[in-house]
């Protein structure tokens, strides 16, 4: 009953690739096991750049869904959290944005890289910078305590975290020196969460150079075939010329190396032939990546193929439909005491 509670999710933007797997959903998978688990599907903040496709958006959710499944997301263990289903989620973002002042929501170093990245200039939505208000609201309305993401999305940890601690302080009384660990004993509504970083915080694509990424077209899918997988290790550029060169340890491919090889005393044997140039060729090396990352791939590949075409479909929409009945109560459950700790319980808890 007193597992620690998990909320995490990704925006549904398309198939999911496997820095997002060592990013985080080799975590969630893991924390099944002994953790109060919330997946989520941040399916309106799809909406904060693409407003007018609501048929993508549509399609990208449910592939998202199967691509977890696929991945290893147990639907009997973990609860699958729809956004736009939630309708607590909303309403806590508004009670939230106005504790947190405007400027240190415009100052939130991954939003600012997202404008960049995205190269969305001055024309963006208003409803962009509130996604991240949003995604304090995702976590708090679950109250949950850890939240495993990758590296980029410790800054909206942070901002929850903040956010969170000064609703306790002003709406439930608890004092400022209060340790995180204690506000909800202190009698806050919210325990202040904790960002869980991947073993990977951050895997570079296969340009080498960028974050991987959907929109940088550098990306290895998990639902990718074996020539694939195959073909995009190859191109990984070392700029190695000849199998005796002294090789570095921090190019993409010996990156690659370290996330995905299974065996430990391997990698650091390719890691000390390579740094010396002790004829061992890129290719070889390359071989045993592709090799890797297929292995880890193939069953997910498997499992997703069941959930082709209409009838897979049909079984996702099932599975959210009745876990929008878990996740709704928890959320207004959660409502109800911060609508009651701002004094907002006029008509009564329901
Ligand atoms: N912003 C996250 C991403 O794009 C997705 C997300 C939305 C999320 N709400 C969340 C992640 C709450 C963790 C917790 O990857």
């Amino acid at each position: 009953m007193s597992r620690p509670r998990i909320l995490t999710g990704d925006t549904p933007t398309g198939r999911l690739h496997i820095g997002h797997w060592v990013g985080s959903l080799e975590n969630r998978v893991r924390l099944q096991d002994d953790h109060d688990c919330y997946f989520l599907i941040a399916n309106v903040h799809a909406f904060t750049t693409r407003a007018a496709d609501p048929a993508a958006i549509r399609r990208d959710t449910l592939d998202l869904v199967k691509d977890w499944l696929a991945a290893g997301v147990d639907p009997e263990r973990a609860t699958l959290v729809l956004q736009s289903e939630i309708r607590a989620i909303a309403e806590l973002t508004w009670y939230l944005a106005m504790l947190l002042p405007v400027n240190r929501v415009l100052r939130n170093p991954t939003l600012r890289a997202e404008l960049d990245d995205k190269q969305l200039g001055d024309s963006y939505s208003f409803g962009f910078p509130l996604y991240t208000v949003g995604q304090c609201a995702d976590i708090l309305a679950f109250r949950a305590e850890l939240v495993p993401v990758g590296a980029d999305q410790a800054a909206h940890v942070e901002m929850c975290r903040e956010v969170a601690r000064r609703f306790d302080q002003v709406y439930c009384g608890v004092p400022p020196t209060t340790a995180d660990a204690d506000h909800v004993a202190a009698g806050g509504v919210f325990p202040i969460p904790e960002a869980m970083i991947g073993r990977v915080g951050r895997l570079v694509g296969i340009d080498g150079v960028r974050k991987m990424s959907k929109s940088m077209a550098n990306a290895i899918y998990l639902s990718d075939s074996t020539q694939d997988i195959r073909a995009k290790v190859a191109r990984l550029h070392t700029g190695r010329q000849a199998i005796t060169d002294p090789g570095a340890l921090d190019s993409s491919l010996m990156q690659y190396v370290r996330a995905f090889l299974p065996d430990p005393e391997r990698v650091r044997v390719l890691e000390n032939r390579y740094a010396r140039g002790d004829h061992i060729g890129d290719g070889e090396i390359k071989a045993e990546v592709a090799t890797a990352i297929d292995a880890l791939v193939a069953p997910m590949r498997e499992r997703r193929a069941a959930f082709d075409g209409a009838r897979g479909d049909a079984r996702v929409l099932d599975l959210l439909r009745a876990h929008t009945v878990r996740a709704s109560a928890v959320a207004d459950a959660t409502l109800d005491l911060a609508r009651a700790a701002m004094q907002l319980d006029f008509a009564g808890a329901r």
